[in-house]
């Protein structure tokens, strides 16, 4: 059957150029333009549709308000924001109802890839569970203002690397705070690294990204109250699981963008702790209290007492922020990579990996305990025997402090 998808935008130029783009795309999608809101509402009171993808900023009623109704009225259906850049004020008003946030222009095959995707998650229970908690929290980090400045400087075809960390330069306090970490023992450098266009074309753009956004976040929750949750031995728990799943990446897989994503994803797999901590403190203290007294795994009572763990609501905000698909569903599935839909040795896999081996490796000590191998799905793909080559990479790792 096809997936039907309803599009809705106020300008009929936008609507036209969106028609003639996913021309190709209609032997998959049953496709209507609406140009309102209410127009919306109407249409989907007739007749289902899978997904509704929307523009944010429209006059009566803006894409967070229609989104929200959309949600009330038809829970079943995905719902994705289209929105231009200066809508960030507008984007958290839809957080709690947005599956997905995609910035205009839009390419038709990321279009095409988050529409499935979103498809495929829309009506699965732990994602009603997740939008639900992710919609009474207060706390949610912001994206970086300089973290968007350079999405929209790398759209333009004359970017340089150079220009790029110029950008990154202007926001002085978070550009300290990355130079500190990069020319700190755990990246390994040979050389010093002294400013931010040093650093983006020495490290790579995509690095420097994930550092930013990593810093970025866990930046905001510095000063907040973090019920059971040790604000300093998460950071370091996710630089090392940084740069374990890099160095696996490296191993199993080629091409440099895998290794990026598997470092991107290790900074930030465990960002829902930092949501979940800050916003929900006595339910958090509760599930650390649990975790270590029974002798358990903070995310097998986190499902006990919210209904999902802090690898679905991290991947839910970082899909949010519009994060790689493969990055966002490597921070989903990180502590259940036999449900990523795998069928060969994918970046969840790895970062389940990186993550017990850190774990492993540098325990946090208390009794609260580690996270288990789930060693049925390696079996299944044949990789078993790979986990003691795997644990030897990551030890070297430690040895060189992760070196980049
Ligand atoms: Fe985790
Ligand atoms: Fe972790």
């Amino acid at each position: 059957m096809k997936t039907r998808v309803l599009f809705v935008d106020d300008e009929t130029l936008v609507l036209q150029g969106l028609q003639r783009m996913l021309r190709p795309l209609r032997h998959e999608w049953d496709m209507e333009f609406v140009e309102s809101g209410p127009l919306a509402l109407n249409r989907l009171a007739t007749t289902p549709f899978d997904v509704v993808v929307s523009d944010m900023r429209m006059p009566v009623m803006d894409g967070a308000q229609l989104l929200n109704e959309v949600m009330r009225r038809h829970p079943r259906t995905v719902r994705i924001i289209l929105s231009g850049h200066a809508d960030q004020d507008l984007v958290l008003k839809a957080v709690g109802s947005t599956h997905q946030y995609l910035n205009k222009p839009c390419d038709p095959d990321l279009l095409r890839t988050t529409v499935q995707r979103a498809a495929l998650l829309g009506d699965s229970l732990p994602n009603e569970k997740v939008k639900s908690l992710v919609a009474q929290m207060d706390s949610l980090p912001t994206l970086p203002a300089v973290y968007r400045e350079v999405l929209a400087e790398l759209r333009s075809p004359d970017t340089t690397l150079a220009r790029v960390g110029e950008i990154f330069g202007r926001d002085v306090g978070l550009t300290a705070q990355v130079l500190k970490l990069v020319n700190s023992a755990f990246f390994g450098l040979r050389r010093s690294v002294s400013g931010p266009v040093d650093a983006v074309t020495f490290l790579g753009l995509d690095t420097i990204k994930a550092l930013v956004l990593a810093m970025h976040t866990f930046s905001q929750f510095a000063n907040s109250e973090l019920a059971g949750l040790s604000f300093g031995a998460l950071q370091r728990h996710s630089l090392l699981v940084a740069g374990f799943a890099r160095a696996l990446a490296r191993q199993e897989f080629t091409g440099a963008k895998a290794a990026d994503e598997a470092f991107v994803a290790g900074l930030l797999h465990d960002a829902g702790k930092l949501l979940l901590a800050a916003n929900f403190k006595s339910h958090y203290l509760r599930v650390a209290t649990v975790a270590g007294e029974g002798g358990l795994a903070p995310h097998a009572v986190e499902l006990g007492v919210f209904g999902c763990t802090h690898a679905e609501v991290g991947g839910y905000l970082l899909g949010l922020w519009g994060l790689p698909a493969n990055v966002v569903d490597a921070i989903t599935w990180h502590h259940r990579p036999e449900d990523s839909g795998a069928t060969q040795l994918n970046t969840a896999m790895l970062l389940h990996v990186a993550d017990y081996l850190a774990h492993e490796l540098e325990p946090a000590g208390g009794r609260v305990a580690r996270p288990a191998l789930h060693a049925e799905v390696l079996g299944r793909l044949g990789l078993e025997g790979r986990v003691e080559a795997w644990r030897e990479t990551c030890r070297a790792t430690l040895g060189t402090g992760g070196a980049a």
